[in-house]
């Protein structure tokens, strides 16, 4: 255990956080897992259900693609609810449901694993086989985890787009994953109004050409349209004899893949990353039960979406596996108060919280006065991810909502780490906007360009050195671009795309992305897909996007746009570029701000110059100009 000799400013666990804790000395579980990391993780593989266990837990014969316990068979959809199923937690709630609008329902693990059986029937009966891609295109809805369960039982590839992406995005993941079934909702609510799911959806597919099926989930009920021959309404397949047949399961080799999610990345188009069966399973297992340290009786609440890696890995996947139950909320955090959450924790006696920094900043705005206005007390630990937190809102959200009795679990990870990387467990003593230090068994480090260890408090590249279960196993269809960005520029070392300086007690601090990436209120973004959506309007030639910090989301987009000669500039001409952007890829991508110029800083080889337009934006020195060209 780390004493009180660690530098700046700590929170030390209170004895009452000891006595609840599962693990109640990191040190010791670290050293376990550095001692015998196989064996470390083979441990936790064995409190899960395998049709056949794996010969090796790490297989490492074609460096960078490990595999993790090959030769096993599984299917993470068994180990989340049919082993549930068989026991005590059989009737336990799994998921509790709250929608925007007040209405809710709740699913015990006999009833998810009944409508999931009755889904993965009617998948099948579309036609759907092992192997087969299918896109999952709704809001927050109990259906979402359904489907993706569905998908996952009968040993179809599920690629989930966010509900917040808009039709150019959506055709393209579509149309790249190849997915012959639509899973979609006719709309969402998001802060009282209607999004037009369905709409966007019939819009996508007139870009693309792979879709056969569309199942539509009624959720508002409102008028859409509905293409006879194409469309068929999921409560309607889901009462036909088909549904009930029986409870067909297939058992998959451990590297099967689960799921491809697409993300953005340096350059280019967004990737879809893989993760398969087995290795994920046991690293988001093991992770959530250590750092979340989920009781039987406990409440947890993971406020993202599912359609990101973190609705993935801790509200759909995680939470199943650890028999937990979970609760899932539609809407804004503000609608149609401040008090919303606040009101949520209490009405349901929430356990544990899990969001993002850009949500705590968004409601500490409002002020306390809205949170005190409610019973907290049933909140035992807080989490948050995404981006870096900073002090002031890790404070706030430690003293006004967690009444200076929660830990804050702040964890690192990735959509292609798949589960978290950095990050403390209730027993690890805290400072806030830190993560602390690696999961126990994983090597992490801050390298230079040479990928030396730089010194204490020193910038750098932040690195993996160990494989661990979760890891991202290719880009689907692109392995030549799982090795050159991940694997090429330090061999042997996984590169995050993060930097970070790691402190003389070994706490990491993330400082922020060094590629194209943005992230906007926790969402990432690549600037080549705003920057693709503004240029495929016919009044513009050019454009750049660069993030710059904002108080609330963490980074606004700024982008710069060049007009097509003879194009008039005009403040009407700002908006309808912005417009556009949120039409093509979706609200969260919508420039805060635009400015027309007439060049662009470029190096000599014509690759645009982010940095020189953000030290521009920010009044500061631009640094080294030798490559500008112009
Ligand atoms: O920059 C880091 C930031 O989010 C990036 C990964 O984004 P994504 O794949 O969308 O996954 C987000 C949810 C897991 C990272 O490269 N990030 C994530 N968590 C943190 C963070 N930055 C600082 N602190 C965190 N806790």
């Amino acid at each position: 255990m780390l004493n009180s000799k660690l530098n700046g400013e700590v929170y030390f666990p209170s004895a009452e956080v000891l006595k609840n804790a599962t693990i109640k000395d990191w040190e010791q579980l670290n050293k376990k897992a550095l001692d015998n990391y196989e064996e470390f993780w083979s441990e936790l593989a064995s409190e899960l259900h395998w049709f056949k266990k794996w010969d090796r837990v790490i297989e490492d014969s074609e460096k960078p693609f490990y595999k993790w316990f090959t030769g096993g068979k599984t299917n993470i959809v068994y180990n989340c609810l049919d082993v549930h199923v068989n026991t005590h937690r059989r009737n336990k709630l799994a998921l509790i449901w709250e929608g925007e609008n007040g209405d809710s329902k709740t699913f015990s693990y006999y009833a998810l694993h009944r409508e999931t059986c009755k889904f993965a029937n009617v998948l099948k009966s579309m036609g759907v086989q092992k192997g087969d891609r299918v896109t999952i295109y709704m809001g927050r809805v109990p259906e979402i985890v359904i489907a993706m369960l569905a998908c996952a039982r009968i040993g179809a590839v599920h690629s989930v787009v966010y509900g917040g992406f808009s039709v150019e995005s959506l055709a393209e993941r579509i149309e790249d994953s190849n997915s012959k079934v639509l899973i979609v909702a006719d709309g969402a609510y998001q802060r009282g109004k209607i999004v037009q799911l369905k709409q966007i959806a019939d819009e996508a597919l007139q870009r693309c050409g792979t879709v056969e099926h569309v199942l539509v989930v009624k959720r508002t009920g409102q008028e859409i349209n509905m293409e006879s021959g194409r469309d068929m309404w999921y409560h309607e397949l889901m009462n036909l004899p088909i549904a009930i047949q029986n409870n067909t399961l297939e058992e998959v080799d451990s590297e099967y893949p689960l799921f491809i999610l697409y993300t953005s990345g340096t350059t280019g188009k967004p990737k879809a990353i893989l993760h398969t069966h087995g290795g994920y399973m046991v690293g988001i297992y093991a992770t959530l039960k250590y750092v979340f340290d989920i009781h039987d009786d406990d409440r947890y609440w993971c406020a993202a979406d599912p359609g990101w890696i973190t609705g993935h890995s801790y509200i759909v996947y995680g939470p199943l596996l650890n028999g937990a139950t979970s609760f899932m909320y539609e809407g804004a955090p503000n609608f149609p108060y401040p008090n919303r959450w606040w009101q949520i924790i209490e009405k349901y006696g929430i356990n544990i919280l899990y969001t993002a920094p850009t949500a705590i900043r968004g409601l500490m705005r409002f002020g306390e006065a809205w949170v005190n206005r409610h019973n907290l007390s049933s909140l035992r630990l807080l989490g948050t991810v995404g981006e870096p937190i900073n002090p002031e809102a890790w404070k706030w959200y430690y003293n006004v909502v967690g009444k200076g009795k929660c830990p804050i679990m702040d964890t690192w990870w990735q959509t292609e780490t798949g589960m978290f990387m950095i990050t403390p467990m209730p027993c690890v003593p805290l400072k806030p906007g830190s993560g602390s230090r690696p999961f126990p068994g994983i090597v992490m480090d801050v390298v230079d360009e040479k990928g030396n260890s730089v010194q204490a408090n020193e910038e750098g590249y932040l690195v993996i050195k160990t494989p661990w279960p979760a890891m991202i196993r290719t880009v689907w269809k692109d392995s030549e671009r799982y090795i050159s960005q991940y694997w090429s520029r330090y061999p042997g070392m996984y590169l995050t795309g993060d930097s970070a300086r790691k402190d003389e007690d070994g706490y990491f601090w993330i400082i922020g992305r060094v590629d194209d990436v943005i992230k906007v209120s926790g969402y990432r973004l690549g600037t080549a897909e705003i920057e693709s959506a503004l240029v495929s309007h016919n009044t513009v030639a050019e454009a750049a996007a660069i993030g710059l910090p904002h108080e609330v989301k963490g980074n606004a987009i700024y982008a710069y746009v060049i007009l097509r000669t003879g194009v008039e500039k005009s403040p009407a001409l700002i908006d309808e570029l912005r417009q556009h952007v949120s039409h093509e890829v979706g609200p969260i991508a919508k420039p805060e701000h635009i400015e027309f110029v007439d060049a662009l800083p470029k190096t000599r080889s014509g690759k645009i110059m982010r940095r020189v337009l953000k030290a521009k934006a920010l009044g500061q020195d631009p640094g080294n100009l030798s490559t500008l060209e112009e």
